[in-house]
């Protein structure tokens, strides 16, 4: 394989190295185009830019492959403890009983949030979407704990930071969910694993006893291994780029929660959910549907469908849909909303306008049924998916500070007027 490549230019041949990832990937570094052409590269939405080194995660969007730390997810999905992966891809390995120990003791003993953070929650609107309340009060984290927008702590002390944020996060989605419903705050209670605290503070009330089915944490424990990672997304791009000014780690984790609840990004579970409704009310005539979402003219796409990378088939989006049956079938729900997503999908798979972008449903397609399923309201699906994707996002960060990256700024081709002297207002 070549070790760099040629490109010609104005007359003028240059060489570029050739870098090979450990899976073979391959990429052309133009580190040094612009200083030795003049030229830049052009690439909306990034898509064949490679903008980091990356030991985290790796995502064969051909073969549908995604592997955390060189572990498949099909294992960690099936095997795992959603507290082990954030430890496995925010370290790098797997933890020892004793690190793990300690990992989890760490993330139990900060859970409460500062009383004061109850008074902003308080002032929201009574119908404001957690994905808001969510990003806020993560960045409002920061003014509790000053210490953390010094870039150059101790070791120790940024490790503090990102157990205080998976500690906490829980908390505070769960109290977005309690506030928007004006029922009272359920406080953590440390006895009680990672999934079923959240559950806990979700569902619970302080009238009567809440008793936590082992079915929905099995659940909601593989759903937030699914969404742990996913290499350079749009959030965790985000999250990169916010960290790269050297930004603290809640800010930027909070720009990561505002990319995520897009539409086009994590805000599609809910989308999903709001799509499936619409059909189903409007007498279920998928083909009518799948026509729409092909015809350019009309702003409506199949949502949960395509992926930026998955060309193929999303892995995630396979064990979904079979721990969907699983569920389902386990909490004795029979949902109509998953027999219309089955059929919408037939239907779509066997288009040609699907097969021939290579579309799939995605991660999001199933995830919401899901969660449907376990009372989870829809305005609460992206919340969900903020609180699995946290350890990647502080992961990315983490790797980002580690190997010293440049702040993250990109280049233009400017195509405005050119210079123009100014006209005073009178004149104009
Ligand atoms: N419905 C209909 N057509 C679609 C869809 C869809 N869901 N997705 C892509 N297409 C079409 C595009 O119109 C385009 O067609 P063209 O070649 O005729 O112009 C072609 O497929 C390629 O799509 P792009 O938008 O160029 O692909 P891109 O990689 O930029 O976008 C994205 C990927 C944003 C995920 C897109 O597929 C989409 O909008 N999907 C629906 C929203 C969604 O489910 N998002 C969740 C993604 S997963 C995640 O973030 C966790």
């Amino acid at each position: 394989m070549s070790e760099v490549v040629k490109l010609e230019i104005d007359g003028k041949v240059i060489e570029l190295p050739v870098v090979i990832g450990t899976e073979n990937e391959k990429g052309i570094d133009i580190k040094t185009l612009r200083a030795q052409t003049g030229y830049i590269t052009i690439d909306p939405g990034y898509k064949n830019t490679g903008s980091c080194f990356s030991s985290i995660t790796y995502l064969d969007g051909e073969n549908g492959i995604l592997q955390y730390r060189g572990y498949p997810i099909e294992q960690l999905a099936e095997k795992a403890d959603f507290l082990e992966v954030a430890y496995l891809l925010i370290y790098g390995n797997l933890p020892s009983k004793k690190e793990f120990d300690l990992f989890k003791s760490s993330i139990t003993r900060h859970t409460l949030v500062h009383e004061d953070m109850k008074r902003f929650l308080e002032a929201y609107p009574f119908n404001a979407h957690p994905m808001g309340v969510l990003s806020s009060m993560v960045c409002s984290l920061s003014t509790f704990y000053p210490e953390s927008q010094n870039p150059n702590r101790a070791k120790e002390a940024i490790d503090m930071t990102m157990h205080r944020l998976i500690a906490k996060l829980p908390t505070l989605a769960a109290w977005a969910y309690k506030n928007k419903m004006r029922h009272p705050f359920m406080y953590p209670q440390n006895d009680k694993s990672y999934c079923e605290n959240f559950l806990y503070m979700m569902f619970a009330m302080p009238s009567e006893e809440y008793k936590i089915d082992p079915v929905v944490v099995n659940a909601l424990n593989t759903l937030l291994i699914l969404h742990a990672d996913h290499e350079q997304n749009c959030s965790a791009s985000t999250v990169r780029i916010v960290g790269s000014s050297q930004a603290n780690l809640y800010s930027s984790i909070a720009g990561g929660i505002s990319a995520l609840w897009g539409p086009l990004h994590g805000g599609a579970n809910q989308a999903v959910i709001e799509m499936l409704d619409q059909i189903m009310a409007d007498g279920g005539d998928m083909e009518k549907w799948v026509a729409k979402a092909k015809d350019k003219d009309d702003p409506f796409r199949l949502m949960g469908f395509g992926h930026r990378v998955y060309k193929n088939f999303d892995p995630r989006a396979r064990i979904i849909k079979k721990a969907c049956d699983d569920v389902l079938d386990k909490l004795g729900i029979n949902d109509p909303t998953l027999e219309l997503a089955k059929k919408l999908e037939k239907v779509a798979l066997e288009d040609e306008y699907f097969v021939q972008r290579g579309l799939y449903p995605n991660v999001d397609f199933y995830s919401g049924i899901i969660y449907k399923a376990l009372n989870i309201p829809s305005e609460m699906f992206t919340v969900m998916f903020a609180l699995g994707r946290l350890p990647g996002w502080i992961a990315q960060w983490k790797e980002m500070v580690e190997n010293g990256d440049p702040i993250g700024r990109p280049r233009q081709i400017y195509t405005g007027e050119t210079k123009r002297d100014y006209i005073p207002l009178e004149k104009r």
